[in-house]
């Protein structure tokens, strides 16, 4: 199996590593940098629970092979409170119960900030549809698009 040297930035900081050719991204972020946010739930691509941000568009990291994110400014939900403060969606989901178990709610969290970036106003279609490609077994998608809008709103305010 052959080896490859990649060069990331990963929640602003600069990573490196050597990588086997058939690593998957998500294993190199969670096993080789020790970010645990990142979740393996079905590990085909089909659940989100590894999702994360690449060069700022959301992608499953189960399914991409690491040598593939060379050069790639990666976000992991890590980097959403990097200090004592929560980051408003993250408290939004905390304020309309948008978790329980929590296991998808890094790739929720992350596909939500995709979303209002993409969309400041989006509706709660537009929320519903953008998190479908997310699953969450246990919360109900309810709380998680109320969450997603007031976290929306709140960004807004902030910008003003
Ligand atoms: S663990 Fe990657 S999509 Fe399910
Ligand atoms: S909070 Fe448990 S799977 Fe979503």
């Amino acid at each position: 199996m052959s080896s490859h040297e990649i060069s990331v930035t990963v929640n602003g900081a600069a990573a490196s590593g050597t990588v086997e050719s058939r690593r998957s991204l998500a294993d190199f972020l969670r096993r080789e940098l020790g970010l645990v946010g990142v979740h393996f739930g079905c590990e085909q691509g089909a659940c989100g629970a590894c999702t994360v941000l690449l060069d700022g568009a959301s992608v499953r990291s189960c399914i991409m092979f690491a040598v593939q994110a060379d050069g790639a400014d990666i976000q992991t939900v890590e980097s959403l409170a990097p200090g004592a403060e929560m980051h408003p969606l993250q408290e939004a989901f905390r304020r309309h119960q948008g978790l329980q178990c929590g296991f998808c709610t890094p790739g929720m969290l992350l596909r939500s900030l995709e979303l209002i970036s993409d969309n400041p106003n989006l509706t709660a279609e537009e929320a519903r549809e953008g998190i479908s490609s997310n699953m969450c077994r246990c919360t109900g998608y309810q709380y998680i698009v109320d969450a997603v809008l007031d976290a929306a709103a709140e960004m807004r305010a902030e910008e003003d």
